[in-house]
């Protein structure tokens, strides 16, 4: 499995240790490569233009709350960011909203916290039904915004 991957100079260093640590998943790595301070809206996009293109079906952004990584990438048709704080959002942001972007906050969770809900996010899946019809919705108020009113 390949997941794009993408932090801010907040999120650097959990970044890396997302990569050291889950050694079963490629990641697809575009950016930030040092702790220098840096725009988020630059490396989350990155990734989420990936999702969006086709390249790759999955990311995680990464910045220091998470806040302006999940801002960034839910600016993007197309993707579904969750900011996620603990293994249950996690676990219902594929079940039930078919997240195809994990936000998180590196100065909010602790590492091992962090891994457990990565872990989560990625073993659970989309449950569709009653869930699809609300993703079309979503899909539906995308395609509206490009409508000139
Ligand atoms: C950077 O200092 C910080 O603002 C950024 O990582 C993030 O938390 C923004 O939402």
């Amino acid at each position: 499995m390949k997941i794009g991957i993408a932090s801010d100079h907040g999120g650097y260093k959990l970044k890396e240790s997302i990569i050291r640590r889950f050694t079963n998943i490629t990641f697809d790595d575009v950016g930030t490569f040092t702790e220098e301070s840096c725009d988020y809206p630059d490396y989350i996009s990155k990734v989420c233009y990936k999702i969006q293109n086709g390249e790759l079906e999955y990311g995680i952004v990464i910045c220091g709350t998470g806040i302006g990584a999940s801002i960034v990438a839910n600016k993007i048709q197309g993707i579904r960011a969750a900011l996620c704080c603990n293994e249950f959002m996690a676990e219902m942001a594929r079940r039930h909203n078919s997240a195809n972007v994990l936000a998180l906050g590196a100065r909010v969770l602790g590492e091992e916290l962090a891994f457990r809900i990565v872990d989560r996010w990625l073993s659970s899946s989309f449950e569709g039904g009653r869930h699809q019809l609300r993703i079309d919705k979503i899909r539906e108020l995308e395609t509206a915004q490009r409508k000139p009113r």
